[in-house]
């Protein structure tokens, strides 16, 4: 039985004192013997903020992002390693706002590059975080063009195959995927939960040929893109979603622990 898990993705929000009101919030707001278990990912500015205040509790903090090789001249970079030490659990990777493949395009075009991971640097930072016994949170996700074009399912393995390339079931079986539709997230559209969890079920059968069977069904899936108190029960009870990556609502201690008893 895979246990159901939340993740909040702060992405770039939250100063230290922010983010320390935030989790002395949720820590009051949910129940220490919650069997559902839960993360926060916020900037690496703020994981040791997080960390401290998590130290006495079952919840977990996690990355938005890492770098593939252990240390050197990487400048703005942030390794496997430096997360580890400083207590990171999960990391997120292959995020379509890091792959540059924005749902609304909130920055100019031309700079869409900079950001520009692909399957390849994915399938790196996997490899680096699983070396630090790290857990990866991989999304993967098509864009609305991809959708309208027929084109979802093969899209999405294509990604879970680049991400997963030369990766053992048995070394990805804590590891976690997350199927965030790219033109759900921060829009306020929810993918409808019969659709997300065809795409979720989908996602378990490619894992199953790409790696083996036991690491398709120990991997928890998880669905993101305008979670919401509202929907989430909904979503996080169809049979092959186990939670869900939340970026906005994670940000309102109410309505995130709201969405982790949904779960
Ligand atoms: P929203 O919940 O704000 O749509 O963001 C989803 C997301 O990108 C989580 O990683």
């Amino acid at each position: 039985m895979r246990k159901k898990l939340v993740v909040g993705n702060w992405k770039m929000n939250m100063t230290r004192s922010e983010a320390s009101a935030a989790i002395e919030s949720l820590l009051l707001l949910i129940e220490p013997t919650t069997e559902v278990e839960l993360a926060i990912c916020p900037t690496y500015l703020t994981i040791e903020t997080v960390a401290q205040q998590f130290r006495r509790s079952r919840f977990h903090v996690g990355a938005q992002d890492v770098f593939w090789m252990p240390s050197g001249a990487f400048t703005g970079s942030v390794s496997a390693v430096m997360l580890k030490d400083m207590g990171c659990h999960f990391c997120i990777v292959g995020h379509s706002e890091t792959r540059g493949r924005f749902g609304k395009l909130e920055i100019p075009e031309s700079t869409v590059s900079y950001f520009a991971e692909t399957d390849e640097t994915v399938n790196l930072k996997i490899k680096a975080l699983l070396f630090q016994s790290i857990h990866p949170i991989l999304c993967v996700g098509e864009t609305l063009a991809e959708r309208e074009a027929g084109r979802t399912d093969e899209v999405i393995q294509a990604q879970l195959k680049g991400a997963l390339q030369g990766i053992e079931g048995a070394e990805f079986r804590d590891g976690v995927v997350a199927y965030e539709p790219v033109w759900a997230i921060g829009t306020g559209k929810t993918c409808d939960s019969a659709e997300a969890s065809r795409v979720c079920s989908m996602i378990r059968k490619a894992l199953t040929d790409i790696l083996d069977e036991d690491a398709a069904q120990a991997i928890r899936i998880l669905y993101g893109g305008s979670v919401k108190s509202g929907n989430a029960e909904e979503l996080f009870s169809q049979p092959d979603i186990d939670g869900g990556l939340v970026g906005g609502a994670s940000l309102v201690a109410e309505e995130f622990s709201k969405i982790v008893r949904s779960a």
